[in-house]
């Protein structure tokens, strides 16, 4: 292990699926994890900070430092202080595991000396993709944008960065409650019949036409699902009231992000001296009725993905 004096990591959130694309497509969002590895000469320290900090273990039970000391092996021995300052709301649909295990990893594959940037990234992305069992998240929060990525049957991930027009505004409205992505798959039936396969096959080839070509005015229709969506709509109460939301000033799409329960809406930029955000508004308003307190913001896109620095 070479001398080092701080090895850094930033990985943005991200929002998995866009509606059809489940397990697929992918969208890294300008909320971050950020994450400070110092070698300290008293034990493990590790130092929770940040908006959304409540909940993240300062022990080493701690999924990053786990992450990190399974890959960086016994021999690095655990005298270190991990400073985790976290804007990534946890267990809300917007990549905070997929975040944490980055994190781990590309702290591990630095203090073993790094790798050429491209290969790293692929590392990362694959073995993410193993942790987290699909790679959606990981592909956008590697490398930033909207980002396709499909997992062969030998293993390997292939990602590719989708191109998308910059005229729309990502709103994601979070409600106050979580949702583990482990019991938002356990809702989704073994099978699907072939006119919902179909259903989704066509949207998503819509959907990434519609992005290439600029048509944002197709985002709603192309943003459609069957696989999902419709299975995990009664774990959050709300939800199937927000995608029948029709002719909303500024509204062009609506979707889960992730696994839930935030959703991820597509809009038309605010107007500068606007102060009403009826998009958010009238989503936030499906969530009240059903006693779901949100809060709504919206992000800019994260076109940098992963970023890893080492200072010596
Ligand atoms: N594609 C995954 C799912 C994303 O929908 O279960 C989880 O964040």
């Amino acid at each position: 292990m070479e001398p080092f004096r701080e090895i850094r990591v930033r990985v943005p959130a991200s929002s998995a699926n866009l509606g059809p694309g489940f397990d697929a497509l992918g969208l890294a969002l300008g909320l971050h994890l950020r994450c400070t590895l110092r070698p300290s000469s008293q034990g493990l320290r590790i130092v929770p900070q940040g908006a959304a900090s409540e909940g993240i273990p300062a022990d080493a039970s701690n999924l990053i430092w786990r992450i990190f000391s399974k890959l960086a092996g016994p021999e690095v021995g655990q005298n270190f202080e991990l400073v985790i300052e976290n804007d990534i709301p946890l267990g809300r649909g917007l990549g905070s595991s997929a975040a944490a295990v980055l994190a781990g990893l590309a702290m591990a594959i630095e203090l073993k000396g790094g790798g050429g940037e491209g290969q790293t990234r692929q590392n990362l992305i694959e073995r993410a993709t193993e942790i987290e069992g699909h790679p959606d998240n990981a592909a956008a929060a590697v490398m930033g944008g909207f980002v396709a990525s499909c997992q062969t049957e030998s293993g390997s991930v292939l990602a590719l960065p989708c191109a998308a027009p910059r005229t729309f505004e990502a709103l994601l409205v979070i409600p106050q409650f979580q949702l583990s992505t482990e019991s938002a798959r356990a809702a989704l039936p073994g099978q699907y019949s072939r006119k919902d396969a179909v259903f989704n096959v066509q949207r998503v080839a819509l959907l990434l036409a519609a992005l290439q070509n600029g048509r944002i005015e197709l985002l709603g229709e192309a943003m459609r699902d069957r696989i999902h969506q419709p299975y995990r709509a009664p774990l959050v109460p709300g939800f199937e009231e927000i995608l029948k939301l029709r002719n909303i000033p500024g509204l062009l799409a609506t979707a889960l992000s992730g696994a839930g329960p935030s959703v991820l809406a597509f809009c038309q930029p605010l107007a500068g001296d606007s102060a009403q955000d009826a998009p958010a508004a009238a989503i936030q308003d499906c969530f009240r009725k059903n006693n779901v307190e949100s809060s709504a913001v919206r992000l800019p896109i994260d076109h940098d993905g992963i970023v890893i620095e080492r200072n010596s």
